[in-house]
């Protein structure tokens, strides 16, 4: 099957308003926190992406009740001591979300288990989860002593840790928090640098009790989830796509709603402002602990480089694809620094971008934690690869609204892991006659 897209050179203005698809870290957790709660969850604006079919297909083969009507989704559930022990493998599918915070939550359940996921997933370190699990007592078993897929978990008894956070990692510590709800005692996690905090926030709308104070989160084990309703805002991971396809092409203004603006996640809209991007928010009223939304406008902008590193990263680490293809186009020197880990995510990300700017003519160099970006620059037409690799699929798409000629991504339909409507979405903004 040939699995690849011709973009045109597209060197049009970009316009319209744009809803983007559901949070994908949201709609998979709406989906493993209705599994654990007793009763009937109900989910509005779910991403029907890869990545979270996956999380349901999972919980399905535990047993639990979940009906997709369009993007609500119902989970109907009678908690954890309800679910059966599977009889086939669990297949995570492309997800570092779903394999790692499953981890947590079966290390406590009263069944025996097997994960096993794609060929990227079978690369990625699961050792950071495994650790502090094992010190909570759980037993897990799996390929070099636990740290790659396919993984086996014998549920067991666990007990509340103390753990200080050797990388900023929300899936680490979601993993730890779904285990530290099923162990004995207070679990207390110790963050240097703040990641995403979707699941402290949902512990409360499922009306848990977590402490989160200066960097410490602290959860009293033994609380029973109670079913709720989840309302999933867009993901502001796809819509930076548009944010920055808007401020590179020329006469061009964009308009999201509907997004989420959790300040844990919005890195890309500093680094936007702070590169002299003409941006607007307007932000919802929101309470307490529901996800903030509101909407983003953008116009073509003039750009500046600038330095990213230190707490930022953890705040935009899925964006820095899209943020390198930014400073392709700004004036000066752009240094994306201590972001390490972008080097374990579904694909080596700085070599994977790193690579493919340069083959449309970026200016750009890979260092140890992150890149270096020297703009601006014309970019060419070229054949790239998407290392079966969403967001690297996705920038070399976005790519072609400012290349002076055809763009071909290899291996674009991994695209739908976290955006299945991104090409009508593209469509709809340009007013190029080839893409319409
Ligand atoms: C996610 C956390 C991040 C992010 C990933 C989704 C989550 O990973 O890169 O796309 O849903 O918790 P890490 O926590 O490993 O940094």
């Amino acid at each position: 099957m040939k699995d690849s897209i011709k973009l045109q050179a597209n060197q049009v203005a970009l316009n319209g308003t744009l809803k983007v698809p559901g949070d994908k870290s949201i709609s998979h957790r709406s989906i493993m926190f209705g599994a654990m709660a007793k009763g009937k969850t109900t989910v509005d604006g779910f991403l029907l992406g890869d990545d979270c079919l996956s999380t349901i297909s999972c919980f399905q083969k535990l047993g639990v009740d979940i009906v997709v009507d369009g993007h609500e989704v119902t989970i109907t559930s009678d908690g954890m001591e309800s679910w059966k022990e599977p009889d086939e493998i669990l297949d995570t599918g492309n997800s570092g979300t779903t394999t790692r915070l499953m981890l947590g939550i079966l290390a406590g359940s009263n069944i025996h288990s097997v994960l096993v996921g794609d060929e990227s997933i079978a690369k990625r370190p699961m050792k950071r989860v495994i650790e502090p699990l094992r010190q909570m007592g759980a037993k897990i078993s799996g390929r070099s002593g636990g740290q790659f897929t396919p993984l086996a978990v014998q549920g067991t008894d666990l007990k509340a840790i103390d753990y200080t956070m050797p990388v900023a990692s929300a899936q680490v510590k979601s993993a730890i928090l779904l285990a530290g709800l099923q162990a004995t005692g207070v679990t207390i996690i110790r963050e240097k640098e703040v990641s995403r905090d979707h699941t402290e926030r949902m512990l409360r709308q499922f009306g848990a009790t977590v402490n989160c104070k200066d960097g410490v989160i602290q959860l009293q084990g033994g609380q029973k989830l109670a079913a709720t309703h989840v309302e999933v805002p867009g993901d502001i991971s796809s819509a930076a796509f548009f944010l920055v396809a808007a401020a590179i092409a020329k006469d061009s203004s964009i308009r999201l709603e509907k997004v989420g603006l959790n300040p844990t996640r919005t890195g890309i809209i500093d680094v936007l402002k702070n590169m002299g991007a003409q941006l607007e928010i307007e932000v919802e009223p929101d309470t307490e602990d529901k996800e903030p939304i509101g909407s983003v406008s953008i116009k073509t902008s003039e750009l500046h480089g600038i330095e990213i590193g230190g707490e930022l990263i953890p705040r935009l680490i899925d964006e820095i694809p899209i943020i390198a293809l930014l400073a392709t186009q700004a004036n000066g020197t752009t240094v994306i620094k201590d972001a390490e880990e972008l080097k374990v995510k579904e694909t080596d990300r700085i070599t994977a971008v790193v690579e493919e700017l340069k083959k449309l003519g970026a200016d750009i160099v890979a260092t140890d934690d992150g890149m270096i970006i020297n703009g601006p620059v014309t970019l060419t037409g070229g054949v790239l690869k998407s290392y079966g690799d969403h967001r690297i699929g996705m920038m070399g798409a976005i790519a072609s609204v400012i290349s002076t000629g055809p763009i071909e991504i290899e291996q674009a339909s991994c695209i739908s892991v976290s955006y299945p409507n991104f090409f009508e979405h593209l469509r709809n903004v340009s007013t190029s006659e080839t893409l319409r």
